[in-house]
């Protein structure tokens, strides 16, 4: 009879852009101010994309390359690829595969990419915990990337979304835990369709003729839509909860928790959350400050730069929650 296996992160790495775009740039761009971004988000500087250096696909790759070093590993350990976007390089095939090829990886190594915005890397991470789980793969790759900036209305119309995403990418190598009870405890996820509409890029959509024809006629939905107020709403709701399901799980408490590292979507939500859950600042990481919202690409990040830090140790209880554009939303908990 076999053992339930357990994965375990191998190694962390990211990659973000070297154009810093501060919020005094952007009140060049349009009417906005640096009191307003900061006191409504918490962000001071963002990073974007350079065209023709950085792709999607390659800052995934950059930042894989630096979590594979972190493992000890090699492209070539690699047996599967989750990555997870929602602005990938192209409309398909998907940046897993030019991940593939960028890593100069010599097997052909299968590759996925996930399409679940803020909570991509979670769902990601969960899909590759599952692959280990039933042993069918020892080595796997979950990435998180994006470029937002590329797609953003930067005119004072878009001026509610356009100030808080930004460009970025981290990555994680999971491999089966070499010592009981460590690694990925569970995962929690969940979406409900009926919000779907709610934080969405509409345009190119597939369901009409003459796609392309009729999105440049309808160019404001090229640019992401939020309902701001509402999205905030439910994302103060998700969060504890989903937290709150994967303590219960696993029979843990809030005080149990060492360091939650939540989707940087926004400091007010972090800091509400935070409160809810009774943590102390020790114990909840933001970098939303330096890199506005990255989706995908935002736990990754956090949880690179806190294990570079030193605040994610060894036998730490790590806990990782999102919740975006879906609406999705997920849980991990993680001994480190
Ligand atoms: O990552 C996925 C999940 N995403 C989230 O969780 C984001 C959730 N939502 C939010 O973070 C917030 O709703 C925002 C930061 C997007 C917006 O903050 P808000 O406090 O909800 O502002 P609002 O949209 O209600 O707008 C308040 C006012 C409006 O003016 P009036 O109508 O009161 O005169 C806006 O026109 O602020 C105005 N405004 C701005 N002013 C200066 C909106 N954007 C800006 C801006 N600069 N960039």
């Amino acid at each position: 009879m076999s053992t339930l296996r357990y994965s375990e992160i191998a190694g962390v790495g990211h990659y973000v852009p070297e154009r810093v775009v501060t919020n005094a740039d952007i009140e060049q761009l349009m009417e906005t101010t640096d009191a307003w971004i900061q006191e409504r988000t918490g962000i001071k500087e963002r990073r974007w994309f350079t065209e023709g250096v950085d792709t999607t696909a390659n800052m995934g790759a950059k930042a894989a390359r630096r979590a594979l070093e972190a493992a000890g590993l090699t492209p070539d350990d690699v047996q599967l690829i989750v990555f997870a976007t929602l602005s990938p390089d192209y409309f398909f095939p998907g940046s897993g595969v030019l991940l593939q090829r960028e890593l100069g990886m010599k097997e052909a190594t299968p590759a996925f990419d996930v399409r679940n915005q803020c909570s991509g890397f979670i769902y990601s991470l969960s899909m590759a915990d599952q692959f280990i789980k039933t042993g069918m793969y020892d080595t796997v790759l979950v990435v998180g990337s994006e470029i937002h900036s590329s797609g953003l209305d930067k005119s004072t119309r878009g001026r509610a979304v356009s100030v808080i995403f930004g460009d970025g990418a981290g990555a994680v190598v999971l491999r089966p835990s070499t010592q009981e009870g460590h690694g990925i405890l569970s995962t929690h996820l969940h979406s409900q369709g009926e919000h779907a509409e709610e934080l969405i890029v509409k345009e190119p959509g597939s369901n009409r003729e003459g796609r392309v024809d009729y999105a440049i006629a309808h160019e404001p939905d090229m640019y992401p839509y939020m309902n701001g107020q509402n999205v905030f709403k439910h994302a103060v709701v998700r969060f504890p909860q989903v937290i709150k399901e994967a303590l219960d799980q696993n029979g843990m408490q809030p005080q149990d928790i060492d360091m939650l590292i939540p989707h940087q979507a926004n400091l007010r939500i972090t800091q509400y959350v935070q409160q809810k859950m009774g943590l102390s600042d020790d114990k909840i990481f933001s970098n939303i400050q330096r890199y506005g919202n990255t989706t995908a690409a935002s736990i990754p990040i956090a949880l690179s730069e806190a294990v570079q830090e030193g605040k994610v140790k060894r036998g730490d209880l790590v806990c990782l929650a999102a919740f975006g554009s879906g609406f999705t939303w997920a849980s991990a908990l993680i001994k480190w």
